[in-house]
């Protein structure tokens, strides 16, 4: 990408844009993951800056209102990101979504976002996350209540649907901007395409032509080229980053900030998380996210799967550490584009 093509970028992602209420400073976002997206990972993309939001991992409506904080592995926080925090909830009955809310809003998030795109069975088969999409009439109340509970901004999120419909995305956005949705993450793939196929940009434009509310488009952003092809071509809000966040945490430094990464990059960044989340959860439960961190960071190495076996066979994070700088001391070549094996 040339440097000229690297500015028009950044001067987009660096204009501030109104989501309810409040103003972000910057339109490139972490998208919410689940496990991944926790308190430890996004102390690390703090570190490096660059974004205008983050998302948490997606807490369940039913549990948040008695949830501790300081003992749940999900609705976990801290109070210095709290002013660019948005915490994802998922569940299916609308006066429950709409205390949790509450209760977000209660602790001092910035937003909270409704979570109707995750297709993972285990939450379909409670009815919640994309199979919400199978009544809209429930998905509008769902909304609806919420907005009604909280005066912090509410946000979106969700999919083409579960049928290829693009026609019914754009009805389902002007549904959600009619019951008070401040803003939409759209996400462009049927809800039974984990993430397979290619996710379908030109919808992005299309709900984002029907809706006065900001969209962000999200699917397989992977570089700048990416980012400012969405932006130009579908004329989104802004973008949220999924995986290749976990796979450079630097990037939105990058691409806002002009942030320049060095050689031993991968290997401190890698080697600050272990810490974090040392840090942030007990011994097992921060092994665990961190090999499921190491499954998208080893797709940005040429012999990514070298590096992602010596990580999941650790059994501490010692050991952990130990592959990481066995791998490291070979110099490993890093790819451009991140190996799409890793990326499912
Ligand atoms: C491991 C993983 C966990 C995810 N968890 C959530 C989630 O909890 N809530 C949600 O709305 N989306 C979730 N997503 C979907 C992402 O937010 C995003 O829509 C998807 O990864 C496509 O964006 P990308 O191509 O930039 O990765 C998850 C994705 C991944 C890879």
């Amino acid at each position: 990408m040339t440097r000229i093509m690297k500015t028009e970028l950044a001067d987009i992602l660096n204009q501030p844009l109104a989501i309810g209420s409040r103003t972000i400073q910057k339109r490139l976002v972490m998208a919410p993951m689940a496990f991944l997206g926790n308190v430890a990972f996004r102390e690390l993309v703090e570190q490096f800056g660059g974004y205008g939001l983050l998302f948490s991992e997606m807490c369940s409506a039913k549990r948040i209102p008695q949830e501790n904080r300081y003992r749940s592995t999900y609705f976990r926080w801290r109070d210095a990101e709290l002013s660019r925090l948005v915490c994802q909830i998922f569940g299916a009955d609308p006066d429950r979504m709409a205390l949790a809310a509450r209760r977000v809003e209660a602790e001092g998030f910035l937003g909270v976002d409704i979570n109707f795109g995750c297709s993972d069975i285990t939450i379909c088969r409670q009815n919640c996350g994309a199979a919400i999409l199978n009544t809209p009439v429930l998905a509008a109340k769902i909304v609806s209540q919420v907005r009604k509970a909280i005066s912090i901004p509410v946000f979106v999120k969700y999919r083409t649907g579960w049928q290829d419909q693009p026609r019914w995305a754009v009805e389902m956005a002007r549904r959600f901007e009619d019951v008070g949705a401040d803003a939409l993450t759209f996400h462009p793939r049927v809800a039974p395409d984990r993430r397979s196929r290619p996710p379908k940009w030109e919808y992005i434009g299309r709900v984002k032509q029907a809706v006065s509310i900001p969209v962000f488009g999200n699917g397989n952003v992977f570089d700048q080229t990416d980012c400012l092809k969405m932006l130009l071509t579908t004329g989104c809000d802004g973008v949220a980053i999924g995986r290749m966040a976990i796979a450079r945490p630097w990037l939105f430094a990058e691409w806002t900030m002009g942030y320049q990464s060095k050689d031993d990059l991968y290997l401190d960044c890698a080697l600050r998380l272990a810490d974090l989340l040392e840090t942030h959860f007990n011994a097992s439960q921060a092994l665990r996210r961190f090999k499921r961190f190491g499954y998208y960071y080893s797709a940005s190495f040429k012999f990514g799967h070298t590096l992602y076996r010596a990580i999941q066979s650790a059994e501490n994070m010692i050991g952990a550490k130990h592959a990481l700088q066995l791998f490291f001391e070979r110099r490993p070549e890093t790819v451009a584009r991140p190996n799409l094996n890793f990326f499912s």
